[in-house]
């Protein structure tokens, strides 16, 4: 049975569409259920409608507190059935009533190695830290922004004249890469959580895709992905 997620998204939604590609593709074992913005001017909600894929807007103004807000989330999620939710430029904290009233998987991506430079502007911070590695990383969310054990992390240069924009334009293509290969290791069961540390089981029949020379990827990514 395939996994069923959500993606919760707030902007342009490319990487949802990396989700939609790989599923149609059948390299990912996963369905979309719903796609949810917190904008009603979100293009991802654009890219669900064209996937035919449910589209929800839920405007946190219309909510009284944040816990209000999480819990009409919630019953959305489980109602629909959701095993796991994606995250991918959703620009909002989910609460402690969140996790609680939701108590599956939720999986983030980050424009940055974290643990350095958490927050809304990764790629932007790490520019301007002057660091010569740079990349994303796909993590378990735990209530801490950006801090939730990490399950994929792919580096690489961060060249002399690039800025916020130059860069972000490297990252995302593997982050379209990174993040539908952790949720097939999630769909597949092979995702083990120690503390901190997340181990990916081995799979027998599990090829490794052509490693690229412009970056690393760890644990390396898969055939299709
Ligand atoms: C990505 O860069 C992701 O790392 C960050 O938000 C951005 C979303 O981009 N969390 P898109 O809307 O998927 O194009």
């Amino acid at each position: 049975m395939p996994l069923r997620i959500a993606i919760l998204a707030s902007g342009s939604g490319s990487n949802a569409q990396a989700f939609i590609d790989k599923i149609r593709q059948g390299i990912l074992d996963a369905e979309i259920a719903l796609i949810l913005s917190d904008r009603a001017d979100a293009y991802v909600l654009e890219r669900a409608r064209q996937a035919s894929i449910a589209a929800h807007l839920l405007k946190p103004k219309d909510y009284p507190c944040r816990e209000d807000h999480d819990l009409a989330l919630c019953a959305i999620l489980n109602d629909a059935g959701v095993e796991a939710v994606v995250l991918a430029g959703y620009m909002r904290l989910l609460s402690a009533t969140m996790f609680r009233a939701f108590p599956k998987p939720i999986l983030n991506i980050h424009p940055a190695l974290l643990p350095s430079f958490p927050g809304a502007h990764g790629a932007r911070d790490a520019l301007a830290y002057g660091v010569k590695i740079s990349g994303c990383s796909v993590h378990f969310v735990e209530e801490k922004m950006d801090a939730g054990p990490l399950i994929i992390q792919a580096a690489l240069p961060v060249l002399p004249d690039d800025d916020a924009q130059c860069l972000l334009e490297r990252i995302h293509p593997l982050e379209h890469r990174i993040y539908p290969q952790a949720v097939q290791w999630l769909a597949q069961g092979r995702l083990e959580c120690r503390g901190r540390k997340v181990r990916l089981k081995p799979s027998p029949n599990m090829r490794l895709a052509q490693p690229r020379p412009d970056c690393l990827i760890e644990p390396p990514l898969e055939d299709g992905f």
